[in-house]
């Protein structure tokens, strides 16, 4: 077996693209017609969080108390403004570094899957012109446990072809760098160390990651285990 193959699982919202600031405008309308304010602190902590659970947390932090119909409704209704803002999306919201890596990877002829919890990737990644870079796609669509659960990852995985132990998950949010670990997959963490605690690294951004590190990552990962 060639001890460099490795797979790359990238999260999509903070890590590929920018989106919270359309997940918090969305959410913020939502809360304001329901007669409560929502903040920016609050959507913080939707990171990864997939959109019923979302809904439960925002009406616990506002009091409110709605039926499951109702609730339905409400994200539902900011699905649709969240939806006519990502529609607007262009290739200038792509995260730094993002298409640097995801062409080099490509060139080296490394898988690469999208592991999200988002139903709406398949939009998102056509308004950025990111599509084409996946060999495989597993959204909030295609599976029935969120994040920090590994199932995305898992799923992402076995449709590529790879071992867990050759994949490198991407991740900006807490419970997604859980769902890596528990997928016994190395984690770069992108964002704050404080916030992602268990990433076996941490960058600001993918900027900074090369194709040779994260060969050399997952050879090191393999060496302790
Ligand atoms: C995650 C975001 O990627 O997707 C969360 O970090 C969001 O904030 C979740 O709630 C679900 O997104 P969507 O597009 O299916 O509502
Ligand atoms: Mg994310």
């Amino acid at each position: 077996m060639n001890d460099t193959t490795i797979a790359c699982i990238f999260d999509l919202d903070g890590v590929l693209v920018d989106t919270a600031v359309y997940h918090y405008q969305a959410w913020k309308k939502l809360a304001n017609s329901l007669g409560f304010d929502f903040t920016e602190a609050q959507n913080e902590q939707l990171k990864g969080v997939n959109r019923m659970r979302s809904l439960d947390m925002i009406l616990n932090w506002g009091g409110v108390e709605k039926t499951a119909a109702e609730k339905e409704e409400l994200a539902t209704l900011k699905n649709s403004w969240y939806v006519d803002m990502i529609s607007k999306m262009t290739v200038s919201e792509v995260l730094p570094g993002s298409l640097q890596l995801l062409t080099a990877l490509h060139t080296h002829g490394i898988k690469i899957a999208l592991g999200s919890a988002s139903k709406n990737s398949g939009l998102i990644l056509e308004r950025t012109q990111l599509t084409h870079f996946f060999d495989a796609i597993v959204d909030g669509n295609a599976v029935t446990s969120s994040k920090p659960d590994p199932e995305v990852f898992i799923k992402g995985a076995e449709l590529l072809g790879a071992a867990p132990a050759d994949c490198i998950v991407f991740e900006d949010a807490a419970a997604g760098v859980q769902a890596a670990i528990a997928a016994k997959m190395a984690v770069v963490g992108i964002g704050e160390a404080v916030n992602l605690p268990g990433a076996d690294q941490i960058s600001k951004d993918l900027s900074a990651i090369s194709v040779d590190g994260l060969i050399q990552l997952v050879k090191d990962k393999k060496g302790k285990a």
